[in-house]
């Protein structure tokens, strides 16, 4: 925010763009799901608005500095019950059904080994430093509550297997907070483009 030569903020665009992704976490979950998100660098207000859930719905933005509360930003709230019993049925499922939690386990382990394939979104961060700064914070500094239930890789550059040359990769994969199944986890990408 305040070079001459860029935005102010996200409300200066007026072309269309990706909004929001609307994400869950589980009853309960509401703290270590900011911490989470505070660790990718992160901030969050709160909107205030409940709809039908139990909390109200905090809103995550990508750049601290400007917290809009419409866009370039993601939602978090705690899971509604429709969702959380078809996830308990699916988690019983995985429990009693060695094919199946065999199959489960292949897909979590796609995830945090071939990413690109694997549902996602992207957060881009300002610089490679900034992915270096979320990796210590995810790595060193989390709660054991929070670095026993993630797993992160990240691609830099000069690495053999890296999918795009330029950018700096770095996924995420946990299961705290989805905008899908948490039986199935969520990758998170933090991208920097030097
Ligand atoms: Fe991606």
């Amino acid at each position: 925010m305040g070079a001459p030569d860029e935005m102010d903020g996200i409300a200066d665009y007026h072309g269309a763009l990706l909004s929001h992704v609307e994400t869950l976490y589980r009853p309960g979950e509401r703290k270590l799901a900011i911490e989470l998100v505070e660790a990718l660098g992160c901030s969050i207000t709160d909107t205030g608005f409940k709809g039908d859930g139990v909390d109200t719905f905090l809103a995550v933005h990508p750049n601290p500095n400007d917290p809009d509360p419409q866009s370039n930003v993601f939602y978090m709230s705690q899971i509604r019950p429709e969702q959380f019993a078809v996830e308990e049925r699916l988690k019983q499922f995985s429990e009693t059904e060695a094919g199946f939690a065999a199959q489960l386990n292949a897909y979590r382990d796609a995830a945090r080994t071939k990413p690109f394939g694997v549902p996602h979104f992207a957060l881009r961060l300002q610089s490679t430093d900034a992915i270096r700064h979320a990796e210590a914070r995810i790595r060193n500094e989390a709660s054991e509550a929070l670095r026993e239930r993630v797993h992160l890789r990240v691609f830099y550059p000069e690495d053999a297997d890296t999918a795009v040359g330029k950018v700096v990769q770095g996924f995420l994969y946990q299961d705290v907070v989805v905008s899908g199944s948490f039986l199935m986890g969520q990758l998170i990408e933090l991208q920097a483009q030097p």
